[in-house]
């Protein structure tokens, strides 16, 4: 009953601002910060704090924007879809619960490179198996999802075949994994075209990765448009998922290739991590990545990894997993990868994360659900844009 009332009026207060936001120009600019609690107090000083790095790193010079989209866009040629989506999901979350963390990553991935085009799920670039696509660059062997992407799609395409996008649906998915992780809700907007190329390069380039520093953390963010506070917050989603120990090791066992654990893991912290990834030297890191929970609870992999829960461990109860215990842990110390503890290492980043940490987690929920909204709109395609795919794997040829 309390969360009904909480995700009523994070609705009513996200949504009117949002939507006249996006009418406006790229949303991003323009969703202004609602005090929402005694902790806003805390915040106005971080939140004026401005990004100002050099826009040296070369990308894509297609700027598209959300503000095409629009509420509930299927409402006439597939009024379903959202529904079909969210219960399709829901079942598949009942079984695997890993499904939330693995398809909120899926679609940061999708999102981050080239915008949310649906272009991650591509097998190949227009039939030419030649051309590398991003499903082989980013994340290799960690994304997971994929195939609980196509199933929710096949019964979308039973209903309204080929009406509704890949893109969508990956956005309507994610939407729900953070709901069913017990996150807050957000409004998604619709009508995102699905591209019919995928990009490599970018995608090797462009995603952040775990051992990134502070400093490249936040470049690479600010590339997107994303600010200080929005990174930080966006970060808050591995909250929920494991991390893979491929993302952890090098920190255990040669930081930086010193053949020595990074200094900054408190002792008790470093034992409890090897417990969890003991030093196996057959693990080939792989370090293109991010948002690096594991995946699928069938897989046998996903037994090697931790989450932020066994991070804090007994230290501080929680009753959600979608709280603030991410930003508790990395006050103590306690951050599972190289990048998260890094935003302990700037003062901007260091404040933003105090003051996360400092309330009940309805800053964090507020600003989470804003910046997944943001994440949504990224440079989509949309009207005669793309196309509709009718097997996400493969792009439609005319
Ligand atoms: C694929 O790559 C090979 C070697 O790089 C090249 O010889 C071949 O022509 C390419 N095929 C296509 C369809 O591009
Ligand atoms: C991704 O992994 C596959 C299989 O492990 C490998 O063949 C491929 O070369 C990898 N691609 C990249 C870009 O690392
Ligand atoms: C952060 O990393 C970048 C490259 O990844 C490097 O050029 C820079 O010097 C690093 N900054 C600090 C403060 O270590
Ligand atoms: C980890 O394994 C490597 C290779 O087996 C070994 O050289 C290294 O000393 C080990 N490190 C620790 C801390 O056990
Ligand atoms: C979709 O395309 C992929 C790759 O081309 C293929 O393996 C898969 O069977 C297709 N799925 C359906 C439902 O047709």
């Amino acid at each position: 009953m309390r969360s009904c009332i909480i995700n009523l009026w994070i609705v009513v207060a996200l949504f009117v601002p949002v939507l006249l936001s996006l009418r406006s120009r790229r949303g991003e600019t323009q969703i202004q910060t609602t005090p929402s609690s005694s902790s806003a107090a805390s915040f106005s000083d971080s939140s004026s704090f401005s990004v100002k790095l050099a826009n040296t790193f070369q990308f894509n010079q297609r700027i598209r924007d959300g503000s095409n989209l629009e509420y509930d866009f299927y409402k006439d040629t597939c009024p379903q879809a959202e529904g079909i989506v969210r219960s399709a999901l829901t079942r598949i979350y009942f079984d695997h619960r890993d499904v939330a963390p693995a398809l909120l990553r899926l679609f940061f991935h999708d999102c981050f490179i080239q915008g949310c085009d649906a272009s991650l799920l591509l097998d190949e670039n227009d039939g030419n198996s030649n051309s590398s696509v991003e499903k082989q660059a980013v994340p290799n062997q960690t994304l997971r999802g994929f195939d609980k992407i196509d199933l929710i799609k096949e019964e979308v395409e039973q209903a309204c075949p080929g009406v509704v996008s890949c893109a969508d649906i990956v956005s309507l998915a994610a939407r729900d994994s953070v709901l069913l992780a017990g996150g807050p809700f957000y409004p998604v907007l619709t009508g995102r075209r699905d591209n019919h190329q995928s990009f490599f390069e970018e995608a090797t380039a462009q995603i952040p990765r775990p051992d990134d520093n502070v400093t490249r953390t936040l470049h690479l963010f600010n590339l997107r448009g994303f600010n200080a506070r929005e990174t930080v917050s966006l970060l808050g989603g591995h909250n929920i998922g494991k991390i893979g120990c491929d993302f952890i090791l090098q920190r255990l066992y040669n930081f930086q290739d010193t053949r020595q654990p990074d200094p900054s893991i408190p002792p008790d912290f470093l034992r409890q991590m090897r417990l969890n990834c003991p030093n196996n030297s057959n693990t080939n890191t792989n370090k293109d990545e991010f948002m690096t929970s594991k995946p699928m609870s069938s897989d046998v992999q996903s037994k090697s990894g931790m989450s932020y829960m066994q991070a804090l461990s007994t230290s501080v109860s929680s009753g959600s997993t979608f709280d603030t215990h991410y930003y508790q842990s990395l006050l103590r110390g306690r951050g599972l990868l190289f990048a998260d503890q890094q935003l302990m290492a700037e003062d901007k980043t260091a404040k933003l994360v105090s003051a996360y940490a400092s309330d009940d987690g309805s800053t964090f929920r507020m600003d989470f659900a804003r910046v997944m909204l943001k994440m949504s709109n990224l440079d989509v395609l949309t009207g005669l844009q793309g196309q509709v795919r009718l097997n996400c794997s493969r792009p439609v040829t005319s």
